[in-house]
This record gives C-alpha cells, structure tokens and sequence, in this order.
C-alpha cells in the first residue's frame, strides 16, 4: 500500500513538473474545430494560423486535383515547439484555408521534421496507380535519442504516400529512404521532378551546404553534387532549401533560383532566407553572382519554400511569419505564429542583375474593397481609418525619396515607424513602441537594411496590415519587410511624419477577413 502511495506520489509529482515545463498547456483547452471563432486578440484574420497550439515551417506544398495543401510543422500539444508532426490545411484560392487532420505523426525512427510534396504523376514509386497517382510526402526524420545520445547521424530522409489527394498517409516500409552517413544537420528535403532529364531531384541541407541527389522512383537515390561551403552567407545553419527555374521578365532567358533559410545569421539577425541566381544543371548548382541576397528584409519570414505543381505556372511562396530569436514567446495563447501571405516569385533584370521579386499572389485583390474605406480624418498627415475589428488594411502609394523620410502605422499611442535614411542609403524599421514588446529582449532591436533600389524617384509601396503584422513591399516586391507587431488595439492611423511632401496615388483599402465572411 505504502508503495502504491509512493508510486502514486511519484508519479503526480513528475506529471505535474513536466507540465508546468510546458508553459502555457494548462490554458490550451482543445476547442473542436467547428467552435473556433478566429478572434482571439492577435489572431491574423487574413492570414493562415494554426487552429490551435505550436506551428513552424510550412511544409509540403503541392497542388493537387482542385487544392493547395500546406502541411506545417506542428506540435498538438503546446505552444512551444515539441515533438513534430505535419499539421494539413488545403485552400482552393490559397486565401481560404480548410483545416484537415493532422497528416503525420512521429514514429520509432523520429519526429517529422520538414519537407515536401509531389504528385507522382507516372506512379513511379508503385505507391498508387497511374488512374490514381499517389501525393508522395518526404520529409526528414529527426531521431531525439540519437541527438541527445551524441551522435551525429540523427537525422534521415523518409517517404509517405497518400492515395486520397493528402486526407490520410501511408509511411513507407523501406524508411529511411537517404541514411546519414554522420552529417550533424542533414534535413529538410525539396523533390522535384526535372523535366529535362526525366528525373526526380532532390535538394538537403547539410549544415553548411546543400546536397543534390537524382532518382527514378523517389526512394533509390544518388548524390550528383554538393553546393554553398564558399558561397553565400554562413552565419548559422543552412535550412529549408528549394530550387527552381523561372523566366526573366522582359527577357526570353530563364535563370534556376535557390533559396536557403538560414539561422541565426539573417541580416537583422536570428532567422532569413537568402536566395543565389544561377544555373542547375541537372547535378549541382552554379551562382551567377558574389553578393548576398535576401529575399525578404523584415525579421518575420522564414522557412519559406514553393508550391510544386501549380496550375498556372506560377511560382507561389509561402514563408513562417516569425522568428527563432522570440517565436516561441510572442504573447498569443491558444495557438502560435502564422504564414505569410502566399507570394508569387518573378525574376528582374535592373543593370547587368537578375533578382528575386515576391508579391502577394494577382488573387489577393478580391480581398481588397476600397470603397469600404472611411477616412476618418486627414489632419497634420495623420490620416485615421475606420477598420472593423473584422478587417485588415492595404494601402499603397508611390512617393520620391529625396531625403530623409519616415512613415507609420499605429494608433494614437503605438506605431511601428518605416523610415529612410538618405546620407547612408539606408531603410529601418522600429518596433519599440509597436505594442507589446516585453515578451522578448530582442523583439524591438532597430531593423536596418541597405537593399538595392537603383531608382529613388516614384518608389512604390504596398502594406498589408493584420492584427499582428505589417508586411510592406517596394517596387513590386523587390525590397520586401514582413514584421510581426502586437499592439493591443488594431492600428486606424496612418502617418506621414518626416520629410515626405507628397505621396502619390494613395489608396488605403479593408482587406475582408477570410475567418469572417459576411
Ligand atoms: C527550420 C527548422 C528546420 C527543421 C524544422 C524543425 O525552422 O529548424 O530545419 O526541419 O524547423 O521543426
């Protein structure tokens, strides 16, 4: 009796200080998903955020009969990162998200960590039939004991199959399908199939580089080349790559675009992803530039990677709107973090150079009412807007930048401030005083950023505000910064503040919330 008691005991006593480990698990009651109402404060309303508890990367995006599906590193029981699993959403427009069941579940060989997805058209993997060809999902299997035990070959590459266009999944009995022959980070797989060669190709990271394999059949493959050790930016480990080929606008050429996420080494620190112009032909990659790019300058856009099998050939991006410098302490409390506004990519010549442009996808304006817009008040070049609780804001305008020049969003007593410095050429971003900054030392560390826009004269501008963030575009998409902000009441003010005589064309706009339809 005495030992029940004790074991008892024991074993409440563990329970409970396990739980309190987990932070904020006590508050999470598990709302069904019918009940959720998208209106907790912070909740992004055009944006998609997890029903509820721990997200991270998006993962697996592929189009397939009808639907975009975005899988999601995703942890059911906190939020805080955990053991990984695949979260699954599916959109038929990419702006209204249909939350499915989590899609895949960690196993003896590791937790889920991040990948991607394809339709395997020709049934190459014997998984389907060529009537009904599987979704083929590979991700990387992450092997907690063996990375708490030391070693170094942790992490593998496993395939799963659905044959119910991504509803359920089948793991494959031969996993893992790449071994680690002991690279410490060796993960987040990107398959494609190459046209050109009739091959699958599959692109990891291993640390500080990335590895190209080839294949017939998804689960035999053969390393053809290794890329990045001297090139590009190495401030922490390289994660989440993709490869793709997209023409040039304006141009008959096509250029192949890599993107790398890397972390902590961003250019504001923590988390970015940066992307190299080049050559892939068909075994490794050849970049046609030195420089360092980045593909978004804010500090909320990572993990970012691109929809396979998209029906209008287009090249969709949709980023982690967050940070591993404070993602896990932002103040939201049933869920936390969110996705970026899916962003078409393109490519632009400006002098000799071809860079990386991303906008938010053509069909984002039906979200857009300008006529629903009631300017409050034009006063001292603060313009006030009524926007329901319900509502985003858009707005965009053209102006010169002559000289030192400052704009922000905000209400009466919060703002985030965008401004210009012209001496150094530079554009900040402060969040000191965005709302609630306290959850992180370094959430409002001033943003600089020094990025290439040859042209100062007529510079355009778009920013998309939601509860809990600004993402600001310039010139197409060219120069792009997504932050999050936190402030307790949504932002109704626009400022003009410093230096700017004249804006041009200013439209500001509601964006409808795709949580609420009226
Ligand atoms: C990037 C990342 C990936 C990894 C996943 C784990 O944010 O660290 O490299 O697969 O998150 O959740």
């Amino acid at each position: 009796m005495l030992y029940r008691s004790l074991a008892i005991f024991l074993w409440l006593t563990i329970f409970l200080s396990c739980r309190q480990e987990t932070g904020n698990i006590e508050s999470l009651k598990e709302p069904s998903l019918d009940s959720l109402d998208y209106n907790e404060k912070f909740r992004p309303q055009f944006h998609f955020s997890p029903p509820t508890h721990w997200m991270n990367d998006p993962n697996g995006l592929v189009y397939n009969n009808g639907y975009y599906h975005l899988f999601y590193q995703y942890y059911p029981e906190d939020i805080v990162w955990g053991p990984m699993h695949w979260g699954h959403a599916r959109s038929k427009d990419l702006l209204h998200w249909e939350n499915r069941a989590i899609a895949l579940y960690p196993d003896s060989l590791g937790y889920i960590f991040s990948g991607s997805a394809v339709v395997d058209k020709t049934n190459s993997t014997g998984f389907g039939t060529n009537e009904n060809p599987p979704l083929v999902a590979m991700y990387t299997y992450h092997l907690d004991k063996g990375a708490k035990a030391g070693r170094h070959d942790f992490q593998t590459q496993g395939i799963a199959y659905s044959l119910d266009n991504g509803e359920t999944w089948t793991k494959f009995e031969g996993n893992p399908v790449v071994p680690n022959s002991g690279i410490h980070d060796f993960r987040d797989p990107k398959v494609f199939w190459h046209e050109e060669m009739q091959k699958w190709v599959l692109i990891l990271v291993a640390g500080d580089h990335a590895i190209f394999y080839q294949s017939d059949n998804l689960k035999n493959w053969q390393e053809t080349g290794r890329f990045g050790k001297n090139a590009g930016a190495h401030g922490g480990v390289w994660e989440c790559p993709d490869l793709f080929k997209l023409p040039v606008s304006n141009s008959d050429e096509a250029k192949w675009v890599l993107l790398i996420s890397i972390n902590p080494g961003g250019p504001n620190q923590g988390s970015a992803t940066q992307y190299f112009i080049g050559d892939f032909d068909g075994k490794t990659f050849t970049p046609e530039h030195n420089d360092i790019r980045w593909v978004d300058f804010g500090r909320d856009n990572y993990a970012g990677i691109t929809y396979n099998n998209e029906p209008n050939n287009e090249r969709i991006f949709i980023g982690w709107m967050s940070n591993w410098d404070y993602g896990q302490q932002t103040p939201t409390t049933t869920w936390r973090s969110s996705m970026t506004v899916p962003r078409e990519l393109s490519l632009e010549k400006i002098g000799e150079h071809v860079y990386l442009k991303n906008y938010p996808v053509s069909q984002f304006q039906t979200l857009t009412a300008e006529e629903k817009v009631v300017l409050t008040s034009v006063q001292d070049s603060i313009i006030s807007f009524e926007r329901s609780d319900f509502e985003g804001v858009e707005i965009s305008f053209q102006l010169n930048l002559d000289g030192d020049s400052e704009i922000a969003l905000g209400t009466e007593n919060y703002k985030t401030i965008f401004g210009f410095k012209k001496e150094t050429n530079e554009f900040y971003v402060d969040r000191s005083n965005s709302g609630q900054i306290d959850f992180a030392d370094n959430f409002a560390n001033p943003l600089i950023t020094s990025p290439n826009i040859t042209d100062k004269n007529n510079v355009k501008l778009k920013i998309l505000v939601d509860r809990a963030s600004i993402e600001l575009f310039i010139d197409g998409g060219l120069v792009v910064l997504t932050n999050q902000v936190f402030p307790s009441s949504i932002y109704d003010q626009f400022f003009i503040t410093e230096g700017i005589d004249a804006i041009e064309n200013l439209k500001i706009s509601t964006i409808k919330s795709v949580w609420h339809e009226e």
